[in-house]
């Protein structure tokens, strides 16, 4: 049975198909067998980018399929090590199924409080439907330059109740281009750039591999 990571937010454009994307090529690079669930049926981005990525001939390839319901996403992932499904922006029955689903829910947001205000509410909505709150993290991304400013989105997720990721994704035009070719976050031309998004793909399979092994022990 395959690990299920989720990619959920209310709000479109915070960074849910670049992680899908980074994380299922960071996997896939450690030879696990991956799979995008490509929720955002109208968008289509992963879709569209894995077409892009087998047109040039990028390695590793990723299988990415489109899908409108989640139990249809995840009929197959005996096949697989790992499925990442990227949620589609206001689909809120589509979004708990995904949070209900998952091992591991990961939450992008940007750090202005128009992004953390209903990231926070999205996570307090699906901890009130019965989602483990232990199993939601929250990642930055988009971030500027300001220590103060990601100190500042910390404080305010952590001080909800909830875990964020200590590896933050800077906002770069590099990490637009290297998508727009059909490369993922940690494939650009700018190796600062993919060692930052190393880290967070790190710090994210550190916390499915955290999840998983209390699962086991309970
Ligand atoms: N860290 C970043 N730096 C620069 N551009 C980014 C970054 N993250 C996302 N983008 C760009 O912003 C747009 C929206 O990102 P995306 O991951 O598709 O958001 P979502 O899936 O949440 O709607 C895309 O065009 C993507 O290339
Ligand atoms: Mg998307």
């Amino acid at each position: 049975m395959a690990h299920i990571i989720g990619l959920i937010a209310q709000k479109g454009g915070v960074g849910k198909s670049t992680l899908s994307r980074l994380i299922a090529c960071e996997f896939a690079g450690q030879g696990w067998a991956v799979k995008i669930a490509d929720m955002d049926v109208s968008q289509g981005t992963c879709a569209e980018w894995c077409r892009l990525r087998q047109q040039h001939g990028i390695e590793p390839d990723i299988r990415v399929e489109t899908f409108g319901r989640v139990a249809q996403a995840i009929s197959d992932s005996d096949r697989f090590d790992l499925v990442v499904v990227d949620g589609a922006p206001h689909a809120t029955a589509a979004t708990l199924e995904i949070a209900r689903t998952s091992d591991l829910v990961i939450i992008p947001t940007g750090l202005a409080l128009d992004d953390l205000r209903p990231g926070v509410m999205l996570a307090h909505e699906l901890v009130e439907k019965g989602v483990q709150a232990d199993k939601l993290v929250f990642v930055l991304t988009r971030v500027g330059d300001s220590l103060a400013a990601i100190e500042d989105a910390r404080q305010f997720i952590n001080r909800a109740g909830y875990a964020v990721g200590v590896a933050e994704l800077p906002e770069r035009i590099g990490y637009q281009r290297a998508m727009d070719a059909g490369f993922a976050a940690t494939e650009t031309t700018h190796r600062s750039l993919n060692e930052k998004a190393e880290a967070v793909a790190q710090d994210i399979a550190d916390k499915l591999a955290g999840l998983v092994m209390d699962r086991e022990v309970a």
